[in-house]
């Protein structure tokens, strides 16, 4: 069925015979990602970004302290309410089903079935643990079983460990979610077995050995018109193609609870005025927007003289302020990311879908509603990653971060 497959199956079936040592790796795999936008719904775009940093918040808490599932903190957002979101399909089972999943670095669970139901295949193995994640008020618990799935032509999972939703909220129109967070946020979502943690999709891929090095490159691009393929996930290592100059690496931040995610040190300077001295916040595909610890979006909102938009919950500038918006310089390991001027609007194509009017200019760099000091202290989210190519290295704890064609093009 997968020729990639077979072919590397052959090969490794030549390679143990004629010497056992030798390891033939398929590796780097590329997935390309459909992305969707949610604009009936964007009219809540700033609560939704939020809502979900307190969850993330809750659940790094949750998991540090043990708290029982039934305890945390519940916030009213749900994870798929955002206006930007990425979608891949992923087959499982035999005969397979296919699912189409976000892609989220903030969580580690993969489940199916919230909306195309799940059916049982030959190999499909109860494990006999029940599960159970929450995102801010969406939700999802199930069971848990082991399965064959298919993420990309020719690569496959023999046996990945999946959530079966039997039920779920706040999912519409997607089946479910590929979690490519740390290992660590799977923990205490299996229940009875709450101390077990359940290996990622990346994990397995890289113990099956279908790919060489343990770490994942997500490439996006400016948004500016409905569904299309413009993302890229790479599992086993980079794309080449996708950025320019070097990768500037910086390791998982000690600081929590941004170290339980793809958490790292970062400073800004808006112009050449430090707005946020250096701290730890994250990098996550879960939050449309570029959310600033409340010291740091008032110094960035009197600096670019904006007024909040009580329609969109978004800051607007006027095109005599644009005229003079200043880059906001993102201080990441030495390097300086530069985020452009027009890097710092919201699509203007996609205003009057957020209730915005259609020739206003809006900023994506919106409040993260904590003041500095409480270790998750910005969100460098969807609208920054268009922006950068970013690396999630496993293997040597640290996160990576390049410029790209699309860095400084003037798409806004
Ligand atoms: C978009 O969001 C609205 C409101 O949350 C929801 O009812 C609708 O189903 C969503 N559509 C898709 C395609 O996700
Ligand atoms: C990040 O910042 C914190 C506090 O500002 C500091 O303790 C830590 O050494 C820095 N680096 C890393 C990798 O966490």
């Amino acid at each position: 069925m997968f020729p990639a497959s077979l072919f590397t199956a052959v090969l490794l079936a030549l390679a143990v015979s004629a010497n056992p040592i030798i390891q033939i790796r398929n590796s780097p795999i590329t997935l390309p990602l459909a992305r969707r936008l949610n604009l009936t719904s964007v009219h809540n775009l700033v609560r939704h970004d939020v809502n979900r940093a307190k969850a993330l918040r809750a659940r790094a808490e949750a998991v540090r302290s043990g708290v029982p599932l039934d305890k945390r903190a519940v916030v009213s957002e749900s994870v798929d309410n955002q206006a930007v979101s990425y979608v891949a399909t992923v087959a499982v089972g035999s005969p397979p089903t296919d699912f189409n999943l976000l892609i989220d670095t903030g969580s580690s669970n993969t489940w199916v079935g919230a909306g195309t139901p799940f059916t049982s295949t030959s190999t499909t193995q109860q494990t006999g643990q029940d599960v159970s994640v929450t995102y801010g008020s969406g939700e999802f618990s199930g069971t848990e079983v082991l399965d064959t799935i298919t993420i990309a032509s020719g690569l496959t999972i023999p046996a990945q460990s999946i959530g079966v939703a039997s039920q779920s909220q706040g999912f519409s129109g997607v089946d479910g979610i590929i979690g490519i967070g740390p290992v660590d946020l799977t923990l205490d979502t299996l229940s009875p077995d709450t101390t077990a943690e359940i290996p990622t999709v990346t994990d397995n891929l890289f113990s099956d050995g279908t790919i060489s090095a343990h770490e994942i490159g997500i490439s996006f691009e400016p948004t500016t018109q409905d569904s299309v393929f413009n993302g890229e996930l790479t599992w086993g290592g980079i794309d080449t193609t996708k950025f320019t100059g070097s990768l500037t690496f910086t390791p998982i931040t000690s600081t929590s609870p941004a170290s339980e995610f793809w958490g790292i040190n970062e400073s800004i300077k808006y112009g050449s005025t430090t707005i946020l001295s250096e701290t730890a916040g994250i990098v996550d595909t879960g939050t449309t927007l570029i959310l600033l610890a409340s010291n740091a979006f008032d110094s960035y909102q009197s600096a670019t003289g904006a007024v909040l938009d009580q329609t969109t919950g978004l800051l607007k500038i006027t095109s005599a302020q644009f005229a003079k918006l200043q880059p906001l310089n993102f201080n990441i390991a030495g390097t300086t990311f530069v985020l452009s001027p027009d890097a710092q609007l919201w699509p203007r194509a996609l205003n009057t879908a957020i209730g915005g009017t259609a020739n206003a200019i809006y900023l994506v760099v919106n409040n993260l509603g904590t003041l500095q000091g409480e270790g998750l202290d910005f969100i460098n989210g969807m609208t920054w990653l268009e922006r950068f190519y970013a690396v999630f290295d496993t293997a040597n704890k640290r996160v990576g971060f390049a410029t790209t064609q699309f860095t400084t093009a003037t798409t806004n």
